[in-house]
Parts: structure tokens; C-alpha cells; sequence
């Protein structure tokens, strides 16, 4: 790992979504701080959503300065909001509900439109709020990252089109093992900034989990190592059955 990356192993999950909302509370008020909001793209997936809903709970909801807070998506299936697959729809029930932001602080991609169009609308969206211009990469306070067991992140699947992305902000990837296309932030813009956060549970990530922080030499790179964001920190924050093929002295 990089100087700036730290791997955190918490006992339970209860524990790990805990810290994990400290950090996230502490990295807000900062941001708030500093440049007086605080932008966030949340992950997708099953994994976040424990978090999510303790951050919607009453002891911490009022943790995190949400007035001051925008929330993007770091990627979308191609379903309505509606639909049981949508990250939006997952992290609306689990915590947007309970944050009653005004509309014009939640920035939910597009996904019931053509692909390539709900791409290029959300990274205008992104260049608008958070007002970067031209070549300017858009600086995200925190990108909160799952891991899929084939290794890759957001939508960043192994052998797809977007991994090699560099001017895009967002993609409107294919991922043939779906049979569909999906919406992701690419590298440059998960490179780009301030805190990188991933978030692993359960014995089912083990080996990607090895794989990717343990293992030999390989002469491939899984999509989430490719997230090395520059100059800002990577957490890797893991309970222990998703580190359980970890050496320990080696963390
Ligand atoms: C998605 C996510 C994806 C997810 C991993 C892990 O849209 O599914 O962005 O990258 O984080 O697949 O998913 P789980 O948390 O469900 O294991």
C-alpha cells in the first residue's frame, strides 16, 4: 500500500460502519471547515447500506453537517430510481428519506435515460456543483467504494471499456457479465480526490481482499487497485471475516 493508505480490521461489522461514520463525520466537518460544504458520492451495492442507515438514525443523523453536504452516486445500474436494483433507490430508503435534503443537494444520475445521455448529463452536473471547469478535475471531498469479488469498484468491472478512461468523468460502461450498461465515475475522478474510502464485509470478500492487498506479484491489476488517488488518502476499512486471509503482521 501507499504511504498515504491505511488498512483498518474492525472485529464486527457494527464496528466497522461505526468508524466508518466517525470518519466520515470528521472528514465532513473538515471540508465544511475549509471550503464551507462537503461533497460525497456514495457506493452502491449491499455493503453500505448498514452504514447508511446508521448514519439516518437519530444519535447520527445530527453527526454529519448534511445542510452543508451534497450527495453524488459513484455509480448507477440502468433501472429507474424505483427499480430494487437502484443505488439511488437503496440509499434513498436507507438514509435520504430520513435527511429530507432539499432536491437540489441530492445529484442521483440519471439512470432511466439512454446511457451515453445520462452519462455526459451527470458529469455536467458534477462540472456544475462542484465548479470545475474545462480540464479542472472535479474534487470530491469523499468517494465511499465497495469490492466486488472479481475486484472491481463502482462500476469498474475487470475488462471494460471504462477502466482506461481518462478524460471522461463518468462512463456509461458495458459490462457483458450483466448484459447491460452501467453508469460510473472513472479513475480520474476517483483518483482525484481528498479521501478514497473502501468499505468490506463478510467472509465472501476473503479472497479478493488477499488477492489485492497480500498477494504475489501479478502481471494484471484488479480495477479497485487502480484507485491510487493522488495526493489524497486511501482507506481500506475491512471487519475481520473480509480479512480473515490477511497475514496480520503484514498489514
Ligand atoms: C454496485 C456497486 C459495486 C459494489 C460491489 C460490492 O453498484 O453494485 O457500486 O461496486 O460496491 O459490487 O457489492 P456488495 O457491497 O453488494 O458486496
Amino acid at each position: 500500500m501507499r504511504s498515504d493508505s491505511s488498512v483498518e480490521i474492525f472485529p464486527d461489522p457494527a464496528t466497522l460502519f461505526r468508524v466508518a461514520a466517525e470518519k466520515i463525520a470528521a472528514i465532513a466537518h473538515a471540508a465544511v471547515a475549509t471550503r464551507g460544504r462537503f461533497f460525497i458520492a456514495l457506493a452502491g451495492g449491499n455493503t453500505p447500506r448498514e452504514l447508511y442507515l446508521l448514519l439516518a438514525r437519530d444519535e447520527w443523523r445530527h453527526q454529519v453537517p448534511w445542510a452543508n453536504t451534497h450527495i453524488f452516486f459513484g455509480d448507477e445500474r440502468c433501472v429507474p430510481p424505483d427499480h430494487p436494483d437502484s443505488n439511488y433507490g437503496m440509499a434513498k430508503k436507507a438514509l435520504l428519506d430520513r435527511l429530507a435534503l432539499p432536491a437540489s443537494q441530492v445529484h442521483r444520475m440519471s439512470s432511466e435515460q439512454e446511457p451515453l445521455a445520462a452519462a455526459a448529463a451527470y458529469e455536467q452536473e458534477i462540472r456544475r456543483v462542484l465548479e470545475s471547469a474545462g480540464n479542472e478535475l472535479p474534487l470530491f471531498d469523499l468517494i465511499l467504494l465497495g469490492l466486488g469479488n472479481d475486484g472491481h469498484t463502482a462500476s469498474l468491472f475487470p475488462g471494460t471499456a471504462a477502466l482506461h478512461e481518462k478524460e471522461k468523468l463518468v462512463a456509461a460502461n458495458y459490462a457483458e457479465k450483466f448484459k447491460s450498461h452501467r453508469l460510473t465515475l472513472t479513475l480520474p475522478v476517483l483518483n482525484n480526490a481528498h479521501h478514497v474510502m473502501f468499505l468490506i464485509s463478510g467472509e465472501s470478500k476473503a479472497n479478493i481482499v488477499h488477492e489485492i492487498l497480500q498477494a504475489p506479484q501479478r502481471s494484471f491489476q484488479y480495477p479497485a487497485e487502480l484507485v491510487q488517488p493522488e495526493p489524497g488518502k486511501l482507506w481500506w476499512l475491512l471487519d475481520r471475516a473480509a480479512a480473515m486471509k490477511l497475514n496480520p503482521a503484514a498489514v
